[in-house]
């Protein structure tokens, strides 16, 4: 199987003499789920960044999807991010902009009908239970509803690759477990690969996992 994510000795910083990621040589393969923790500030929505592009490479190698994001253009970044999902952890939804809306994004994005935007945004929003929230606008919705309004958006163009920062941070035990399951189905019906930053791995997940402990800017591999 092909590495979705391939990182070598890869150095990440926002100042030209501060490192917030030190050393990652880090291997995921496609259908991995794989869980990234670390105490906050230890640089895990930093990785995240770089994986699409957000934040450059400093020095060493990274690939996603085929893509080298040490030298990448912007066009080339933007067919990348189309096979990419990601749910930030502040969420970043369109406030301007109904539910349905903010989920048919990626969608609208690739190009499809209108008709194909409403029919996934619906099957989505019905997956976190949302559907009857589809016409509200975000910030009509609680902290932990926009937070699933994000995953169903970050799910809508059934990405390769699906990025999630702190997608339970603000759910409570049952919606956890709403995401968890949601993130699994598309992993084995879709055959993406999940990547996710987490103070708490859930107990109940049930499935094989790779984790990776960053500790003072270095990866480590526990499982
Ligand atoms: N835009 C930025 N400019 C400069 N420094 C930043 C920026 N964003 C984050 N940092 C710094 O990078 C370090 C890592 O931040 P990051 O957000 O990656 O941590 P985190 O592991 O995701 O933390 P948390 O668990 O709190 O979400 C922190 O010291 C932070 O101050
Ligand atoms: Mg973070």
């Amino acid at each position: 199987m092909s590495n979705i994510i391939q990182a070598q000795d890869l150095i990440l910083s926002y100042k030209e003499d501060e490192f917030i990621i030190k050393k990652c040589n880090l291997e995921v393969k496609q259908n991995d789920f794989v869980f990234i923790t670390g105490k906050s500030g230890s640089g895990k929505s930093t990785f995240i960044k770089s994986l699409y592009g957000e934040i450059k490479v400093r020095s060493g190698n990274l690939n996603v999807c085929g893509f080298d994001l040490s030298d990448i253009s912007n066009s080339q970044l933007n067919l990348l991010r189309k096979h990419i999902g990601v749910i930030f952890q502040d969420y970043k939804l369109i406030n301007e902009w109904s539910v349905e809306k903010n989920v048919m994004l990626p969608l609208i994005i690739a190009g499809y009908s209108s008709q194909i935007c409403k029919q996934q945004a619906s099957k989505l929003l019905k997956h976190v239970k949302l559907l009857h929230k589809s016409q509200k606008f975000p910030l009509e919705l609680s902290g932990g509803e926009q937070q699933r309004v994000a995953m169903a958006r970050a799910l809508a163009h059934n990405p390769l690759l699906i990025l999630a920062d702190e997608p339970t941070g603000n759910l409570d035990d049952y919606s956890s477990e709403v995401i968890w399951n949601l993130l699994k189905s598309v992993r084995q019906h879709i055959g993406s690969t999940i990547f996710v930053a987490t103070h708490r791995i859930p107990s109940t997940l049930g499935i094989d996992y790779k984790h990776y402990f960053l500790d003072d800017g270095v990866f480590h591999e526990v499982s």
